[in-house]
């Protein structure tokens, strides 16, 4: 090691205990649970908790990304929400949390029958029922149905029907309103649609990807 190398590891290691002293280096945050405020933002808390320790998920979001999906809802003070993917209900529960405040609602596609029961049961033992509908069936062929313009949609089912949910959605996502993906890393053609049309801006964090569409 010459002299100059060590001057510049000497220099760091003063910064680094500076920075410390001052407790501006800090470890990473790790985000705790949400504290229930509400008894029923406490009941729908708990049917998640009670999903993930009795292993009641097939392929979910994880909690940080359900805690965005929440977020992303209430800020946008969603009205209308379009999830592609129920599964079991974990990622629709972390939407209903925020719909019981912006008195929206969810619609939200499942091709399997089974998953979809299991969808229903714990959005009725979460309290919110009334604020979902759960279609069946291949919602490739289902959102042709929809009419209304939406405020978030979520995209976590076929990857590869990605960029034509998209295609087939987009138009009715109003202006302002937001798209988000699960695992886009899955989703090559997606990825580059969202990326390329100037009415969209997209970030990426994670496997998760988040789309303004423009004003
Ligand atoms: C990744 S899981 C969804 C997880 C869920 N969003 C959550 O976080 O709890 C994907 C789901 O999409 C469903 N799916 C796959 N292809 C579909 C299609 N064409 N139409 C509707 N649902 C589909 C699968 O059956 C599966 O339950």
């Amino acid at each position: 090691m010459n002299g100059r190398t060590l001057g510049f590891l000497l220099t760091g290691l003063v910064v680094a205990a500076t920075a410390c002293a001052q407790g501006r280096h800090q470890g990473p945050v790790v985000n705790a649970p949400p504290v229930p405020g509400t008894p029923a933002e406490k009941r729908v808390l708990g049917v998640l908790d009670q999903m993930v320790t009795g292993g009641e998920l097939y392929l979910a979001v994880d909690a940080d990304n359900g805690r965005m999906l929440r977020l992303l809802t209430e800020t946008a003070g969603a009205k209308n929400v379009v999830e592609i993917g129920t599964s079991t209900g974990y990622s629709g529960l972390w939407i209903c949390l925020a719909l019981q405040n912006t008195g929206g609602r969810l619609k939200t596609f499942e091709i399997d029958p089974a998953r979809a029961e299991q969808a229903r049961k714990h959005f009725e033992q979460a309290g919110v029922v009334g604020l979902v509908e759960v279609v069946v069936g291949d919602a490739h062929e289902n959102v042709k149905r929809l009419k209304d313009p939406i405020d978030l949609l979520f995209l976590d089912a076929d990857k590869e029907g990605y960029a034509s949910y998209l295609q087939a959605l987009l138009p009715l996502v109003r202006p302002g309103g937001l798209i988000a993906a699960d695992n886009v890393a899955m989703a090559p053609d997606y990825v580059k649609a969202v990326t390329i049309d100037p009415q969209l801006d997209t970030v990426f964090f994670g496997r998760f990807a988040v789309t303004l569409k423009k004003r």
